[in-house]
């Protein structure tokens, strides 16, 4: 029926999200821990990837739109680096909202989004499929800070990964090492990865990104309890912490954490967590980096970075980075 030239656009979703016992043990141990913390993947399910995209668009978190504002302006050079027959890999999609203008401008084969938050990932996924009719889209659902396997529909096209959102700034130094290398390694040789990194800056527009006057970062932040509950059987009382922000210059990281309001007890999995009233929970970290500071460790990793693009104040950059492959 089809000719040679005729291409048929596919959609179909994996299911390779963490097993609840893998989600209870992870918590467990971060519980145990001092000063305790919670891994911030638990952050996405639907009620939270919906409560990230309301943050997205508040006037103190200038991240997205600036993001937005640099792919846009640059999305002609970007889809000249990108090339032609790629499939483009989305770590984290959430909503797909700025992948949209990748997928304009250079129009892939096939586009992967992945996310934790598997309802919202598949109706974000099917709306990429209805708004592109060329485009093959294999959500997979897994935790992308492990390895994963990718549908194996893609296996004849070069790869680029996409990395938006600075969520590069959600990992410790080490672990941005050893995610980039896989990344590096997921693409292969030639391949590439664009991601998206906060800059270091003043405090004063650092810090009300992460504590905004509306109260949805704080909402945000609670939901992770919300979430836990709901789905592992703690018993955390949301209204029983208080969400803070703050900057610490000397690590360049924004350290966001859940204070107990008063002495009380959680049960995770049968076993009883004691908080003391002001005792804080970690709940995650958001670095900044210095471009330089990025590339350096980006070319540890195995990567050359061929443009890092910036917007006018220098708060945002985009980096096109492309795989040197192993050597
Ligand atoms: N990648 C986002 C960031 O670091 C995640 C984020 C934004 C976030 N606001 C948050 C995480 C508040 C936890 C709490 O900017």
């Amino acid at each position: 029926m089809s000719d040679a030239h005729s291409r048929i656009a596919t959609f179909e979703a994996f299911d390779r999200k963490p097993s609840l016992p893998d989600v209870l043990t992870e918590v467990a141990a971060g519980l145990g821990e001092a000063p305790k913390s919670i891994p911030p993947k638990y952050f996405y399910d639907r009620a939270g990837s919906e409560l990230f995209e309301a943050i997205t668009r508040l006037p103190e978190y200038y991240l997205t739109r600036t993001e937005i504002g640099i792919l846009t302006e640059n999305r002609t050079l970007i889809a000249d680096c990108i090339g032609r027959d790629t499939c483009l890999v989305e770590y984290g999609s959430g909503d797909s909202r700025k992948v949209r203008i990748l997928l304009e401008a250079c129009s892939p084969q096939a586009y992967v989004p992945v996310d934790i938050s598997r309802d919202y990932l598949i109706d974000s996924a099917k709306l990429v499929f209805d708004g592109f009719p060329a485009l093959s889209v294999y959500p997979v659902c897994a935790d992308y800070t492990a390895q994963f396997e990718l549908p194996s529909a893609v296996a004849g096209l070069r790869r680029v990964a996409f990395f938006p959102g600075s969520s590069i700034g959600n990992f410790e130094p080490e672990a941005v090492v050893r995610f980039l290398s896989t990344v590096a390694s997921t693409v292969g040789s030639g391949g590439m990865l664009i991601i998206g990194v906060d800059a270091k800056k003043d405090e004063r527009l650092l810090v009300p990104a992460y504590n905004d006057a509306a109260g949805v970062t704080a909402q945000f932040n609670k939901n992770l309890l919300r979430h836990l509950n709901a789905t592992v059987g703690t018993d955390f009382d949301p209204d029983g912490f208080e969400h803070r922000a703050v900057y610490n210059a000397a690590a360049g990281r924004i350290e966001m954490y859940l204070d107990a309001r008063r002495d009380q007890t959680v049960h995770v999995n049968g076993d009883a967590v004691a908080f003391r009233k002001g005792e804080p929970l970690h709940t995650e970290n958001s670095y900044k980096y210095m471009p330089d500071e990025f590339i350096e460790t980006a070319d540890q990793c195995g990567f050359d970075c061929v443009e890092t693009l910036q917007d006018a104040d220098r708060h945002f950059m985009v980096l096109l980075l492309e795989a040197r492959g192993a050597d």
